[in-house]
């Protein structure tokens, strides 16, 4: 049966919402002032993937997912204030990613569209830099050779031939479009092919009846078939990991922006609805959707960000006459309102970040309350998307 898009509940919460330019101005002042710390806090180092009481560490480009967003914090630095000192600092970090793929430091996993496109492919949509675009071609053909052909899909983690390893999770939607950007580099479509199976499986078992994700899911390492989902970061197999939604919001409206498929728009509107009728009273996650004002659990700050960018991607490509247009686009100005009053660190002198209260892993105590590397990005790319609605995209 086609999934359905839930209806939205409470369409009144989501009523038009001005943000002024001045206001995102002075959001946008607030955020390079704490990007500008950070440059000096790391020293030429890559900043955590979370914060400890609110301050970055220094950490090498070679181990877990995050080092590309610290790189694309910079980009976006550059493209909204022209400043080149965030330009050079991007550029000088590129061979560390040339060597990272080169020297296999912490690549075999299927993160590398995370890694390789706010960082590599943005040097190269930015400057034209040619070490840029070779690097993330590098990365693109490491991804696309974890493609799993039983199953047809992209194998996160682990050895591909570990049948206790073999699955998907959601979060990989973002990383297939570093596929689509390198067959289009290329011209060589196997990439493109890969990238869309594994669109497809992942819409076919990752979603359930009432637009819910699972954070990842086995198959049968003989036959290929899908086997069942299980959470990794989650609350349990059965809820929807607040990140692990948006992960399934703006993954679609991506695969959608290159392929204009539809399948892709109505999984990127079911997901949304979904989230939007679980927000609490000031429109930012929960960690885990199953939770709500007073359960006492902490936030996701980091989920609002990935959301509103899904929105803002979503509503460039809706009819205008489509309904949900102006809801998407409400929702994204509720968010964003809501993180830059009552989630920025501005307030915070020793934060060298942007978004308080993200969380990690809460089931693993890993990053929680914190601030989150991804968070900071997604919150400025999503200040870029609103400032310059003919931004170019990185992904
Ligand atoms: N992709 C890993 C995470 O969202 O935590």
């Amino acid at each position: 049966m086609p999934l359905k898009i839930p209806e939205i509940q409470s369409p009144e919460r989501f009523s038009e919402l001005t943000l002024t330019r001045e206001m995102l101005e002075d959001a946008l002042r607030g955020a390079l002032m704490k990007i500008d710390l950070a440059i000096e806090t790391m020293d030429g180092a890559f900043p955590s993937a979370a914060s400890k009481n609110n301050v970055y560490q220094p950490t090498e480009n070679t181990g877990s997912w995050i080092a590309g967003f610290w790189t694309g914090i910079l980009w976006h630095a550059y493209e909204l204030s022209g400043e080149e000192k965030y330009k050079s600092l991007a550029l000088s970090q590129i061979p560390s990613y040339t060597k990272r793929i080169n020297e296999r430091l912490g690549v075999d996993h299927h993160d590398m569209g995370f890694l390789y496109t706010p960082s590599c492919v943005a040097a190269y949509k930015i400057t034209g830099d040619e070490e840029a675009r070779r690097t993330a071609l590098l990365a693109a053909e490491n991804l696309a050779a974890r493609y799993q052909s039983r199953g047809g899909f992209i194998q996160a983690w682990g050895a591909l031939d570990d049948p206790t390893k073999y699955r998907l999770i959601v979060d990989c939607l973002l990383n297939i479009p570093l596929l689509y950007w390198a067959a289009e580099e290329t011209g060589n479509n196997t990439y493109d092919k890969i990238a869309f199976i594994h669109f497809n499986t992942t819409a076919d078992v990752a979603w359930r009846a009432d637009a819910g994700t699972y954070h990842t899911y086995y198959f049968d390492y003989e036959s290929g078939k899908p086997d069942y989902g299980a959470t990794k970061q989650g609350a349990s197999d059965d809820s929807s990991w607040a990140r692990g939604q948006s992960w399934g919001i703006t993954g679609p409206i991506l695969t959608y922006a290159y392929k204009k498929c539809e399948r892709a728009m109505h999984y990127f509107k079911a997901s949304t609805n979904y989230m939007l009728n679980r927000l609490p009273l000031d429109y930012i996650p929960y960690w885990d959707l199953i939770f709500g004002d007073g359960d006492g659990e902490p936030r996701d700050s980091s989920s609002a960000a990935i959301t509103i960018c899904g929105l803002l991607e979503g509503v460039k490509h809706m009819e205008e006459s489509d309904p949900l247009r102006a809801i998407y686009y409400n929702a994204a100005c509720h968010m964003m309102s809501s993180l830059i009053l009552g989630y920025t660190s501005r307030t915070v002198r020793e934060a060298n970040g942007l978004l308080l209260h993200g969380t990690y892993t809460r089931p693993s105590g890993n990053g929680v309350d914190e601030m989150n590397i991804w968070g900071d990005y997604f919150y400025m790319e999503a200040l870029h998307r609103m400032l310059d609605p003919e931004w170019k995209m990185y992904w």
